[in-house]
Order: C-alpha cells, then sequence, then structure tokens
C-alpha cells in the first residue's frame, strides 16, 4: 500500500503537475510542495512553470493570480472553500463607487483581493513590495484597497497622500500589543518582527514589519538568536526547520488563518486523481486584471 505522499508524487509526475504553497500551509503541506514561499514569490513562480497543471496550496486569491498568469494552464485548490476575508470586504462595484469619488487617483490593489477587483485596478502590490509599487508611482493620490493596515503602513514609509479601505486581515487583528509587550518581559533578547497586516500600535512595537519570507530571511540573519514572530503560526514549521538551534516565539497562538488550514494532503491527492476544484477567472476579467498584476512583476 503506497503511502499517501507516495500516491501525490506520482500522479505529480503523471499529469505533469507542480505544487505551490503558502508559508501558512499545514507543515505536511508544506513538505509535500515544490515550492513554499509568500504570496509575491509564488505568483513569480506561477508566471514562470513549465507544468501543465498548478496545484495551489493556499487560498482562492492565490489561485486566481495564478489563473490570471496562466490562462492555458489547469489551476487546482484542492479546497473550492479555502477563502480570504479580507479579499471578500471589497467588491468591484464597491471600488468603481469609490473611484468616482476620487477620478485622478491612481488604484493600488493589495494581491489579497479577487480578480474582479483586480481588474478595476492599476496596480497589484503584496506584502513583500507594496512600499516599492507605491514608490514608484507619480500621482496626486492613491486609492489602496482592501487592507486599511498594510496601506497605513505603506503610506507612514512613502509619505504618499492615500485613501484607505477599511478592510483588515481577522487573523492579524488578533494580534495585540500586550501581546508583543508580554512576549517582550518573557524574552527580553529576542528580537521582534511582524506582518504589516498588523495593527499600526502592534507594528510601532516592532523591529521590523516584514512579509512572510521576508521574516524568513530576517530570521536567518546570524546575529538573530531569539525571535518573537507575529504572523500566522505555521510560519514557525520553516523557521524552525531553516534554522536550527535558533528560537521562535509566537506573539500570539490565537494567530491561526482557519482557511489556509483547509487544505489538507487528502484534499490535494482528490484534487490531483479528480482534477477538481478547477479555479478559472473568465477571458474579460482575466485581461484587466493581468494588466495589473503584470505592472507589479515588472516592478519586481
Ligand atoms: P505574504 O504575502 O506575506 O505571504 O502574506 C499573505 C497573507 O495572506 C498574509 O496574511
Ligand atoms: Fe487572508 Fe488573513 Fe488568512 Fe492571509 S491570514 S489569507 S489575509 S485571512
Amino acid at each position: 500500500m503506497k503511502t499517501i505522499n507516495d500516491q501525490i508524487l506520482q500522479l505529480k509526475k503523471d499529469k505533469n503537475a507542480v505544487i505551490l504553497s503558502h508559508n501558512y500551509q499545514r507543515a505536511e503541506v508544506q513538505d509535500i510542495a515544490d515550492f513554499v514561499g509568500d504570496s509575491l514569490e509564488l505568483s513569480q513562480k506561477a508566471s514562470k512553470t513549465s507544468a501543465a497543471v498548478i496545484v495551489f496550496c493556499g487560498v482562492h486569491f492565490m489561485a486566481e493570480t495564478a489563473s490570471i498568469l496562466n490562462p492555458d494552464k489547469t489551476v487546482l485548490l484542492p479546497d473550492a472553500g479555502a477563502g480570504c476575508p479580507m479579499a471578500n470586504m471589497i467588491t468591484a462595484e464597491q471600488l468603481r463607487q469609490k473611484k468616482a469619488e476620487y477620478p485622478n487617483a491612481t488604484v493600488v490593489t493589495y494581491i489579497n483581493s479577487s480578480a474582479a477587483v483586480k481588474a478595476e485596478s492599476d496596480y497589484c502590490c503584496t506584502s513583500a513590495n507594496g512600499v516599492k509599487v507605491v514608490s514608484s508611482i507619480n500621482a496626486e493620490e492613491i486609492i489602496f484597497v482592501p487592507d486599511q493596515y498594510l496601506g497605513s503602513f505603506i503610506q507612514k514609509k512613502t509619505g504618499k497622500k492615500m485613501i484607505l479601505w477599511p478592510g483588515y486581515c481577522p487573523t492579524h487583528v488578533k494580534i495585540l500589543p500586550e501581546d508583543i509587550l508580554r512576549r517582550k518581559k518573557e524574552y527580553p533578547n529576542a528580537k521582534v518582527v511582524v506582518h504589516p497586516e498588523c495593527r499600526p500600535d502592534v507594528i510601532d512595537l516592532a523591529d521590523e514589519a516584514l512579509s512572510t519570507s521576508g521574516i524568513l530571511r530576517y530570521a536567518a540573519r546570524p546575529e538573530v538568536k531569539e525571535l518573537i514572530v507575529g504572523t500566522e503560526v505555521e510560519i514557525l514549521h520553516r523557521l524552525n526547520k531553516e534554522n536550527p538551534g535558533k528560537k521562535f516565539i509566537p506573539a500570539s497562538t490565537k494567530a491561526v488563518c482557519p482557511n489556509m488550514k483547509k487544505i489538507t494532503l487528502e484534499k490535494v491527492l482528490e484534487a490531483l486523481v479528480t482534477m477538481a476544484p478547477v479555479v478559472k477567472v473568465p477571458e474579460e476579467i482575466r485581461i484587466k486584471a493581468f494588466a495589473c498584476v503584470d505592472r507589479m512583476l515588472k516592478i519586481g
């Protein structure tokens, strides 16, 4: 009897598939993936793969981005219900209304958004390149959707005039300033790194605010021995695996993204057997959304 891992690896070969996993996926899902990364790295990988099938272990907007970049490939999201509540906090119609209020504004949209919202936007960005993307734009004002906290972080760093949408990540807002203060007391020599989706009063207490892969690179620095980590807890899997002997402390064990946890090895296998659920963006939306994602990938 073959193990589930062996069955997945065999089917992956047979179907010419690649498995991409976000840094918040279950440990066993990360371990079977061909590549594990943050949203920017995953969209870069998706834009370059020669595989016929992309099994996306992440949430819906990530699989949609892979489909936007690869209209001829089959993109599978092993649980069709794995969404991102923040991405659902703005619709294309709501964005059109905002654009009508500020007709001269440039729209920058966080990658955590639907393809339909991206199709209404000028630029896409991730937490890894948001500051770089916004800095590169020569505009009087910028509408930034949907994450108010990433938006205000970018605004502070760039000094640009930004109109923010009141979206937020329900997982990252569970991390509170008192959690950071308590951890700092427990580990007085530790550095503190958080994700820019955290509340501004949490970011203010941190040494750095970085994307998930930015956190991994920060942790690899030789001078970092103990690190308080303010993001989704599953990132500790890679942190521990890649940095033996270092100490990683979750800022709050409540920071769990239930949608990221919907993908299991069993569902990955099932997706490869049935070639479903497929995520495919309708062509008229895809073309417009592609322009917004492509502008970001060209900036880097
Ligand atoms: P990263 O792009 O930093 O991996 O973040 C994605 C995300 O959904 C954070 O909640
Ligand atoms: Fe969305 Fe937050 Fe989950 Fe990231 S952690 S996928 S922003 S709900």
